[in-house]
This record gives structure tokens, sequence and C-alpha cells, in this order.
């Protein structure tokens, strides 16, 4: 046997490689981070110009986000957060920089967050953020056009986050979609489907009385039926991810969500 063939250096090589190995997977993982919560961002930017149906093809997702504003909203006041209503040092470093807010961290954070009454809790979602990051899409002469409302919502097997785009009306929808969901492919997953999504523009979320009425239903919408435009088509196979979607829309448009919100700038104007 050479002394290569020993059990030591068969060791020693084996432990080397190991080492080596680890160093270098340590260190992609440190030296892509920012990378990845870069690219993080900006498909949370493409999924919130994709709802207010503002994505170019051939444009840059940066370009086209410089005309989204983004402001953080008290969900209990429904006002904006600025520099004369923040007071602890947290709501000031998010006026600050109001892009850096991220309300999914802010929930597991207990001053930042409240734990929902399960009456109220139809999307399952047990915490939220006092502070809620939306987004106001403007036009070429710098006019709101769409407002952007991030959502979030149990569906069968996981949380489903995404945007809901509204029109300066507050009721008439611009687009759905979600960035992370973990429903299955072909079932639930077909929140995805662009054919499933084209069925929302122009849906209205709220009736003639103001109240919040939009459901998926089992199946096709009648487009005769005079309830059509507050009916979604329902996913074929997967109830229970549409009843989370019906569920979460609800909640979010509701008093617990963004409601004090909506009724602020009804009042107010956009
Ligand atoms: C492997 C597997 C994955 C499923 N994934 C989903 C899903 O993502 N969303 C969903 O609503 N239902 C899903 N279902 C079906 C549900 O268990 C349930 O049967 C369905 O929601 C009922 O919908 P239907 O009344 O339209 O058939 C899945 C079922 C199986 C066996």
């Amino acid at each position: 046997m050479s002394s290569n063939d020993s059990t030591g250096k068969t060791l020693l090589v084996a432990a080397a490689l190991c080492v080596f190995c680890s160093i270098f997977v340590s260190y992609a993982a440190v030296a892509l981070k920012p990378e990845q919560i870069a690219n993080k961002q900006l498909d949370k930017n493409r999924s919130i110009l994709a709802a207010a149906g503002l994505l170019e093809p051939g444009k840059k997702i940066a370009d086209l986000f410089k005309r989204v504003e983004v402001k953080i909203v008290n969900l209990e006041t429904g006002e904006y957060l600025t520099e004369a209503n923040a007071t602890t040092d947290w709501e000031k470093a998010i006026v600050a920089n109001p892009a850096a807010y991220d309300q999914r961290k802010a929930v597991k954070i207990p001053a930042q967050s409240v734990v929902l009454d399960p009456a109220v809790d139809i999307a399952s979602i047990k915490r939220q953020p006092k502070y809620a990051t939306v987004y106001l899409a403007k036009d070429e002469q710098g006019e709101v056009e769409t407002i952007v409302l991030p959502v979030s919502g149990y569906g069968l097997w996981s949380t489903l986050h995404g945007f809901l785009a509204l029109k300066t009306d507050l009721t008439t929808v611009v687009g759905l979609g979600f960035y992370e969901h973990a429903e299955t492919p072909g079932l639930g997953g077909e929140v995805d489907n662009p054919k499933w999504k084209s069925v929302w523009p122009g849906k209205k979320v709220f009736n003639e009385e103001g109240k919040i009425d939009i459901q998926l239903i089992k199946g096709s919408v009648d487009p005769a039926s005079p309830k059509a435009a507050h009916q979604v088509d329902g996913l074929a196979g997967a109830t229970l991810t549409s009843r989370g979607v019906s569920n979460l829309v609800n909640y979010w448009l509701g008093s617990s969500g963004f409601g004090p919100f909506l009724a602020k700038l009804k009042e107010q104007g956009v």
C-alpha cells in the first residue's frame, strides 16, 4: 500500500474537501444574499405593476416603478403615517424610508402588530401589522390612477400574498395577483393562471350601498346575472383555495383591513 492510500491521508483529504466546500457554500450564501433580497423586491414590484396593469414588455421594472408612490397607512385610523404623526423611533424610521418598510416582518414584532380576534379573522392570518404599505400608481401627468393594496390570507396549504388594485372610484378592480403561495399547481395554483386573473378587471368590490360585495363562486359567472359584476369564477377543483381568495379579499376591504383607509379616501378624495 503506497503512503497515499493510508487511512490517515484519506481522512485528511475528505476533511479538507469538507472544509473547502463548506467555506464555498457559506461564502456563496452570504455573497448572494443582497442579490436575493433585490430580486425578491423586484418580483414584488413586478407583481404590483401587474396588478395595476402597468407592466410593459421590454421596459425595466425599476423604470416603470417610478410611476408608483409608496405610502404607509395606519390600518386602524386609515391615515397616512407622516412625520407629524410618527411618535416612536420605529415609526420615524418608517417615515424616513417608507420603501424599506416590510409589513410581513412587522407582523412578527409585537410592538408593530396586533393579534386578531378569531371572530374577525376570516383570512386566517392571526396577526396583522399596525401599518401597511399602499402603492399609488400615477399617470403621465402625476395624477393617481390606481391604488394597489397588499392582501394576504390562507388558502388550503399556504398563506397567499398578493396585491389588489382598484381604480380611483375605490370600487372597480384593475387587477388581482399573488406573488407568493404554496397551493397545488393545476388546482389552487391556478390563481397564477393569466386566464383566471383576466376575469378580475372590471369587477366591483362594493355594491350601491357601499357594502363589500365580491365573491368567488363555484363554476363560471353567468354574464347575464345582475350579480355578475360582484362575482368571480371559482377555481376548478380548488374550492378551498377559492374560498380563501374570497375571504382574503373580503377581509382586506373590511373594517379590520383597509376599510378605514378607503373610507378616508372616499371622504377626502384620492
Ligand atoms: C394532492 C391534492 C392537492 C390538492 N390541492 C388543492 C388546492 O391547492 N386547493 C384546493 O382548493 N383544493 C385542493 N385539493 C382538493 C381539496 O382537497 C378539495 O377536494 C377541493 O378543494 C374541493 O374542490 P371542488 O369542490 O371544486 O372539487 C387537493 C387535493 C389533493 C388530493
